[in-house]
This record gives structure tokens, sequence and C-alpha cells, in this order.
């Protein structure tokens, strides 16, 4: 029986990383953390992200996971959701430190300091698991001398999915050196919008009636000195950019550097 349940090992296949799983947390019944070894010679810039699949196949299902350490980390992390019946969230659920990961070589994305034009505050709009890519770039120093002040916010459904984003600022301000380069500039808005006092807040809730800005002690919205980037569902981008569109901002990318960016929190 022990035989027959046994899963049959496929090769790993040719141009890909398989890394080791480091650590695995979990947060909620729908939330996850993990961390795995950073292959030598492996490249990317804060923001990105890479294809993440599992050797569980002999043609593994690849999806589009954001960095979640910052570029000079020794190992990687991602944040994950878990979709009951994902192609890839059912399985990777369920791994555990010593499991093998597939990643493919190439890092890329707009969620980058890169893709800005300089400015003095950068707003990181994240809802859910948006937020992985803001974990790497606000654990990055380069964004800290580019910028006077940086803010994530977070919104999620529920209070208990909001510990990651809260644990990250704590330990980032914590850190010996982190901490010097982001004490006074960083800071975390994180809300629920389906219980606790924020009920029914929705980041662009926040921004539209200005709350945002009182709660944080800044000024309103100026698209001279402000910058955005944006993760999160396809609905949240969407309404989120053509906020920040009203308010003068202008899309940037890679080669054509603008006043925010937006990038899609891929889930299965
Ligand atoms: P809400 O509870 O009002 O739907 P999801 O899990 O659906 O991606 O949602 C994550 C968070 O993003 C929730 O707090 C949700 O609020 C919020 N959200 C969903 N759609 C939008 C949108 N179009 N604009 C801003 N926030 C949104």
């Amino acid at each position: 029986e022990a035989l027959a349940d046994a899963k049959p090992a496929f090769p790993i296949p040719a141009g890909v990383y398989a890394e080791t799983v480091t650590e695995v947390r979990h947060y909620t019944d729908r939330l996850f953390r993990f961390r795995m070894t950073r292959p030598e010679g492996f490249r990317f810039r804060s923001g990105e992200f890479v294809m993440i699949g599992l050797p569980n196949a002999e043609k593994p299902v690849y999806r589009a996971y954001s960095i979640a350490s910052p570029s000079w980390d020794e190992e990687l992390e991602f944040f994950s959701i878990k979709v009951p019946d994902g192609p890839l969230t059912e399985h990777l659920q369920k791994i555990q430190p010593g499991d093998t990961v597939l990643m493919r070589k190439k890092a890329t994305g707009t969620l980058v300091a890169d893709a800005l034009l300089p400015g003095k505050r950068l707003y990181l709009f994240s809802t859910g698991t948006g937020i992985a890519p803001f974990a790497s770039v606000a654990r990055d120093p380069d964004i800290y001398e580019k910028f006077e002040t940086v803010v994530i916010t977070h919104t999620c459904r529920q209070l208990d999915e909001l510990t990651y984003g809260r644990e990250l600022v704590d330990t980032i301000l914590a850190d010996e050196l982190m901490g010097e380069f982001a004490a006074g500039k960083l800071h975390l808005h994180s809300t629920a919008t389906r219980e606790g006092p924020d009920k029914g807040e929705r980041i662009t809730t926040l921004i539209e009636t200005g709350k945002l800005f009182a709660d944080l002690g800044l000024p309103p919205f100026d698209p001279e000195t402000d910058r955005a980037m944006i993760c999160g569902s396809m609905e949240m981008l969407k309404d989120t950019a053509a906020m920040m569109e009203r308010f003068g901002l202008v899309e940037g990318s890679n080669s054509n550097p603008g006043t925010y960016v937006v990038e899609r929190a891929f889930v299965d």
C-alpha cells in the first residue's frame, strides 16, 4: 500500500533552478509564506517576480510569484495564498522544509524603483498577497535613499490576514541595519475591510476621503512629489490606478519611468 501511494519521482526539467525549502509558516487557512535557498548567480531587482513550480509532474505547472525578500538576501521568500483547487497552490501549501521548489531563471516586473521618476514620498498600495513585492522593496536600503517617506498600505478582508505585514515592518524597524535606513521613513497603514474598526473602507475609499493621509499625518496626494506602486487583485488595480490618474500621476514602465507603476498579485 505504501508503495502504491508513493509519488513517482519526476526528473528536474532542464533550464530551471531546483531549490530547497528552508522554512514554512502558515498565517491563516488562506495565507502562508515560505523561504528557500537562493541559486548561486541568481540576480533580481527588489520588487520583481519569478515563475514557481513543483517537481510533481512531467510538465510542472508554473505560477508567477513576487519575490518578497530583498535583492541582498541570501534566501528567497514568497508569500502565497492557498487556493483549494488551485493547480499549484493546492500542492504548494503542503511543502515542508527540505522539499524541492522549481524556479524559472528569469526575474522580471515593474514594481521596481527604476520604473519610477524621483520623488519625495512613495506609496506602496497592496491588498492581500499583493504586499509581497513591497516586502522586498521595503527591505532594500536603496529605497530609503530615493524617498524621504515610504508608506505601505495593506488592506485585507480579515484582521488576521494583516499579521505578515505588521511583523514585516516591526522586523525592519527593529533590525540593526535596515532599521537605521527605515527609521522615521517607513510607515504601515493596515486595515481589514470585513471586520474591526475600519470595516467597509477599501484603500480607494481611504484615499478619496483623505482618511489615509490624516491617519498618517501626511499631506494630501501631490503628483509633483508623490509616487505609487500598486499590487492587488485585477479590480483593485483598476480602481486604484484610475484614482492615481485622477490625481495626475502617469503610469511608468522599465523603459519609460513614470510616477506610478502597477502589477497584478498573481493567484491560481
Ligand atoms: P472588500 O472586503 O471590500 O472586498 P480580495 O481577497 O477579494 O482580493 O480582497 C482583498 C482586499 O482588497 C479586501 O479588503 C477587499 O475589500 C479589497 N478590494 C477588493 N476589490 C477592491 C477594489 N476594487 N478596490 C480597492 N480594494 C478592493
